[in-house]
C-alpha cells in the first residue's frame, strides 16, 4: 500500500512540474500583458503632449481697417493662443500699427535694449523707452539711446477690412 502511494504521489509530481511551469509562464505573460495595457498609454499620454509639434506662429485679425486712420499710429491689444506645457492659453500682448496709405506697419513694443515697453509720442513723432531713454523714429529705426538696434517689425496683411498681424 505504501509502495502505491509513493508510486502515485511521484506521478503527480512528476506531472503537475511542466503544468506548474507552463501556468507559471502564463500568468507571466497575463501579468506583463496587463503591466503593459496599463503603462504604455499611461506613459503615452504624459509625454504625448511634449512630442507633439506646437504651432509657433498664427495670423491674429486684430482691428478693422477703418479704425485706423491715414498716418495714424496706435497701440492695438490682442490676445493669442500660447501652448503652456500641456495647456493651451491665452496670453494678452500689444503691437504699435502706423498707416501711411495703404500700407499698414506694426512694431513690437518691446524695448530691445532690457525688455521695456516703448510708448508713441506723437507730438515727438517717436518711440520712446520710458526705462533707459531710448529713442526710435516713426519707422522703428534706432535714434539715440542703448538700444542696439530698432524696433522689431512684425508682418501685417489687410484683407476683407480687417488688419491682420503674424505672430511668432
Ligand atoms: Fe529701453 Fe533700456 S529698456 S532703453
Amino acid at each position: 500500500m505504501s509502495a502505491d502511494v509513493s508510486e502515485h504521489e511521484d506521478d503527480t509530481g512528476s506531472e503537475n512540474v511542466p503544468r506548474r511551469r507552463v501556468m507559471a509562464w502564463l500568468v507571466g505573460i497575463i501579468n506583463a500583458g496587463v503591466i503593459g495595457a496599463v503603462v504604455a498609454p499611461t506613459i503615452g499620454f504624459a509625454i504625448g503632449p511634449l512630442l507633439e509639434k506646437k504651432p509657433r506662429a498664427q495670423w491674429l485679425e486684430i482691428l478693422d481697417e477703418g479704425e485706423l486712420k491715414n498716418g495714424e499710429t496706435r497701440s492695438v491689444v490682442y490676445e493669442a493662443e500660447v501652448q503652456d506645457g500641456y495647456m493651451l492659453s491665452k496670453q494678452r500682448g500689444s503691437v504699435y500699427l502706423h498707416r501711411d496709405g495703404t500700407q499698414v506697419e506694426a512694431f513690437d513694443p518691446t524695448c530691445p535694449h532690457l525688455g521695456c515697453h516703448v510708448q508713441w509720442q506723437p507730438a515727438r513723432n517717436e518711440y520712446v523707452c520710458p526705462c533707459h531713454g531710448g529713442v526710435f523714429d516713426a519707422e522703428g529705426n534706432r535714434v539715440s539711446g542703448p538700444p542696439p538696434r530698432g524696433l522689431s517689425r512684425i508682418a501685417t496683411r489687410v484683407e476683407n477690412g480687417k488688419i491682420w498681424i503674424h505672430k511668432v
